[in-house]
């Protein structure tokens, strides 16, 4: 055979891995508005830059037909391209070949490209669209599940992981992306649950749609088990790209620093009048973000769930931070369950990739009741305070209105080694609003007037005193838990100062094989 033939053999072999599947089975890929496997990888990548892997790998089944059915590259295109020229590593699931369920051998592609992105140091991207194990592999495809779940396990904090569900991912198929950083899941066609909505009728006799049990709107406001969703495929790799700017290739490096041309000193003199005089009345605090970082622009991370806290990458003089800020527009900014499982898992973030850590504060304190309490807050809360207290980065902290009681301590206090701590001259810091103080210190002496404008005065006189005594900055900063008290409208240059002074911050927790944050 001469050499031409054997090249062009090879050239007839990559047409026919392409096809993956085969065309009807790409139309009808189509058909349901999805793109397919190496559509998606062309539009994530840079134009051009992916080199793939694999390609000929054919799974190794003889069971149910499956020794005469077989398909180059097996149902998952793997290899490595670049984003913005940064590299990084992916795999796309197949679903035009058995349904892009995972193989043995599959699940081997899959665990090469993380194992090289682990040596290499770069991110891993899985896009994912699969009916779960190869039913006809069984107990191999099982093992292959573990195989990429242990490497997820081995990669968190090492490189960044994330997962964009564009199909169907379900059974312990889930876990894979559960153990990565992010997931973002399309409107349309995604959808992620343990059980399905059949095995749901038989137990429990509850009646649901894949949607309804499982889309990207119930995992993005209900479960808060995706962080993005896109209305489109095109959406989300749009996403993914700019989601990646944010951080660095691997825990060993910083986020990259783009151009600012946004002036570090510019003043925004709205933010002087943001804080409305009635401590009641709420305002947005996504207005402050927008008006302190570079350019306005702020990628919020989780949007849909626990509204009542903001989190979210942003830039301060070209250089990534992670934003977090109570939301006093959602429940007054209250910090519940939901709340803090957010704020903790993204400082947790923020802390394994070098991302210093902004804190925004207008916090009453947390969600009293029976359904808060017997779901946990008190191990949610800790989890959150313990994610702030064990992070090393740089951490910045600006009190703008409220911060009482343990919610207080929560959100990046000093003795949680905040690193610099200023306050709005609006902020109120104390063991608890003036309402609250009252009524313990003088209920009994209340209950004993019997006029009720006599009990009414001495009220608002109390309430009065304990604000005037408590609800400012000042206490605070006479016992230097606040650095200083700033003008709102200098708070872009004041923060951008801090972080400058930070950038060389080191600060390291004693050595345990690790710790056991309150899960
Ligand atoms: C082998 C599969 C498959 C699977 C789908 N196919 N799922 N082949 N193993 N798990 C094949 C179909 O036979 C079909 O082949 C093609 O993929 C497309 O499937 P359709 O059913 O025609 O597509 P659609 O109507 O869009 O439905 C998609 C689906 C459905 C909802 C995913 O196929 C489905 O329910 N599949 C089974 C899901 C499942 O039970 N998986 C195992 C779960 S247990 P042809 O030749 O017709 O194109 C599990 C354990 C993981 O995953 C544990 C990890 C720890």
């Amino acid at each position: 055979m001469s050499q031409q033939s054997k090249i062009k053999d090879l050239i007839d072999l990559r047409v026919k891995a392409k096809l993956g599947g085969g065309e009807k089975r790409i139309e009808s890929q189509h058909g349901k508005g999805k793109l397919t496997a190496r559509e998606r990888i062309e539009l994530l990548l840079d134009e051009s830059s992916f080199e793939e892997f694999d390609m000929f790998v054919t799974h190794r089944s003889h069971d149910f037909g499956l020794e005469n059915e077989s398909y180059l590259g097996d149902g998952v295109v793997t290899g490595y391209g670049t984003i913005d020229g940064r590299l990084v590593y992916v795999y796309s699931q197949d679903f035009t070949v058995f349904g892009g369920s995972l193989s043995e051998t599959f699940a081997r592609k899959i665990c090469k490209v993380m194992d090289q992105a682990m040596k290499v140091g770069a991110p891993v991207i899985g896009l994912n669209d699969s009916g779960g194990a190869r039913i006809q592999e069984g107990v191999q495809s099982l093992a292959g599940y573990a195989e990429i779940f242990q490497r997820n396990i081995m990669a968190s904090g090492v490189v960044p992981q994330i997962s964009a569900i564009f199909g169907p991912c379900a059974g312990g198929a889930v876990y894979s992306p559960a153990l990565t950083d992010f997931i973002m899941m399309s409107k349309e066609n995604s959808y992620m649950f343990v059980t399905g909505p059949k095995v749901v009728k038989t137990v429990t006799n509850e009646v649901v749609t894949d949607a309804e049990l499982g889309g990207a709107m119930v995992h993005a406001s209900k479960s808060g088990v995706t962080h993005f969703v896109a209305d489109t495929e095109e959406e989300g790799m749009m996403l993914i790209r700019k989601l990646l700017s944010f951080i660095p290739q691997n825990n060993l490096e910083e986020p990259p620093l783009v151009a600012c041309i946004d002036p570090i000193d510019r003043l925004e003199d709205t933010l002087n009048g943001i804080v409305p005089d009635n401590p009641n009345k709420p305002y947005d605090v996504k207005d402050v973000i927008h008006a302190v970082v570079d350019h306005n622009e702020f990628m919020e991370v989780h949007r849909h769930y626990a509204p009542n806290l903001v989190v979210g990458f942003a830039r301060f003089n070209g250089a990534s931070v992670g934003i977090v800020a109570n939301q006093p527009k959602y429940l007054a900014g209250v910090l519940d369950i939901n709340a803090s499982r957010k704020g903790a898992r993204f400082v947790r973030f923020c802390d394994c990739f070098n991302i210093p850590i902004v804190t925004l504060v207008d916090v009453p304190g947390f969600l009293p009741g029976t359904a808060q309490e017997y779901g946990g807050i008190i191990i949610h809360g800790a989890k959150f305070l313990f994610a702030y207290g064990e992070a090393t980065v740089p951490k910045v902290t600006v009190t703008l209105r409220k911060s009482y009681g343990g919610a207080h301590d929560v959100m990046s206090c000093k003795q949680l080694r905040g690193d610099i701590n200023y306050a709005w001259p609006t902020a109120e810091i104390a063991v608890m609003g003036a309402g609250g103080a009252t009524e313990v210190l003088f209920g009994r002496q209340v209950k004993s007037m019997e006029n009720p404008d006599e009990k009414a005065k001495f009220i608002a006189e109390k309430e009065k005193e304990y604000t005037d005594k408590f609800a400012n900055p000042y206490v605070a900063a006479k016992f230097g838990f606040i650095d200083d008290v700033i003008e709102p409208r200098n708070t872009r240059f004041r923060v951008i100062r801090a972080l400058q002074a930070l950038a060389t911050k080191k600060d390291t927790n004693p050595p345990k094989k690790h710790s056991n944050i309150p899960l």
